[in-house]
């Protein structure tokens, strides 16, 4: 019997007693053609698969990706890049960060999986490490983010750095965006700038560099003289923009993930009942309530009290009380005879805009999708 990751896998279980994430691959393929319709031919696209291909599931989405022409994937862990490549993904792997570990150098290096250099430091690292096969590294230029690498102006040397390693390729040049979602585009077109003036420096130097990338989703949209080589996009494929002035400028794309979850019990309730922990919301009037079985360690975020809402039979019903760790309710009180076992959707078609409840606590889509947990089984359609 193998290891089940998923708690509940092992044990009996019923998909309509559970909540379930439904994932329109048709969706997300569709998507990337929407991306590919922006791009001049030849340009590629890294798909963004990390965290769980955004909370989506790595790799049914990375097969359907890769089979609908993705050239790369990034992933931000050594266990995500080894799972495609066990799972037979064939292209390019990205890992969007620095290893330390030699054993896991050794191993990614075996695996093809290229590495984000981000210092020298790093290039002691890998050019050390024991390498079955020659090593791609892509440097991270840092044009503003100041999350990882030099800045623009230390380039140069670092991938001349590169080329006195035989073992070690320079494979590709980036950088990331921090705020090309924002209408204002000063701090897009200074980053750009910047990285600009690394690639000047780098063809001084007379150094190739096979794949020059910068843009994720919203500067694949919104900018495309920052598309280069190759366009990282993430968010977009799962059909959701970083802002209305992103999504505004490209409105065909659709969300690929509906998270629906069963009505467990249902009971009246007389004016003034207090419900749920700290007793945050009383009935103000007699009213139904329905008790779904999803909660925070779901990942249906706990600050959605007070501010999200369910669709039950296409109708808008409000969380009420405190969402619970693995349970919410929500007022029926304006439909009729509503029944455990009916389903009710907490985002996606047919339901709330998972944009919207991110944005109504403060947060992003992203941190919605890629938070939805291990017990929630991801079922794929089209
Ligand atoms: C380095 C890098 N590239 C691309 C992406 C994809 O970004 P988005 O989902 O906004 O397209 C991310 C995600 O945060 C990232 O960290």
């Amino acid at each position: 019997m193998p290891q089940l990751q998923d708690p509940g896998a092992t044990a009996a279980r019923d998909l309509a007693e559970e909540p379930v994430a439904y994932v329109d691959l048709a969706a997300i393929e569709h998507n990337l053609a929407v991306v590919k319709g922006r791009l001049a031919p030849g340009t590629k696209v890294l798909a963004a698969v990390k965290a769980d291909a955004y909370g989506h599931g790595l790799v049914p989405v990375a097969r359907r990706l890769e089979r609908a022409g993705v050239a790369w994937f990034g992933v931000a862990t050594p266990g995500e890049a080894l799972a495609l490549r066990e799972a037979g993904v064939e292209a390019g792997v990205l890992l969007l960060g620095p290893v330390r570990s030699p054993e896991l150098i050794t191993r990614l290096a075996d695996a093809r999986v290229a590495l984000t250099l981000t210092d020298h430091a790093a290039l002691e690292r890998y050019a050390a490490a024991d390498l079955p096969r020659p090593l791609e590294l892509q440097i991270d230029v840092d044009t503003g983010m100041s999350r990882l690498g030099l800045p623009a102006a230390a380039t140069p040397a670092l991938a001349l750095a590169v080329a006195r390693h035989p073992k070690l390729r320079l494979g590709g040049v980036w950088t990331h965006f921090t705020d090309s979602d924002d209408p204002d585009p000063s701090t897009t077109r200074r980053q750009l700038e910047a990285f600009e003036a690394a690639l000047a420096g780098l063809a001084r130097a007379g150094v190739e560099v096979p794949l020059r990338h910068a843009a994720n989703s919203a500067a694949t949209i919104a900018y495309p003289e920052a598309h280069y080589d190759m366009v990282r996009a993430g968010i977009v494929l799962y059909g959701h923009h970083g802002s209305d002035w992103v999504a505004r400028q490209e409105p065909r794309v659709r969300p690929a993930m509906r998270l629906e979850a069963p009505v467990t019990f249902v009971k009246r309730v007389a004016a003034g009942t207090p419900v749920s922990y700290g007793a945050l919301w009383r009935a103000p009037r007699d009213t139904t309530l329905a008790t779904v079985r999803i909660g925070y360690a779901d990942g249906y975020p706990r600050q959605l009290t007070g501010r999200g809402w369910v669709s039950l039979r296409g109708q808008r019903c409000d969380v009420v009380g405190r969402v619970c760790m693995d349970q919410l309710m929500i007022d029926v009180g304006h439909l009729d005879g509503v029944e455990p076992g009916e389903r009710v959707v907490l985002w996606g078609e047919g339901g709330p805009d998972a944009e919207a409840l991110a944005r109504s606590f403060g947060t992003v889509s992203y941190e919605l999708l890629s938070g939805l947990g291990p017990r929630v089984p991801r079922v794929y359609l089209g």
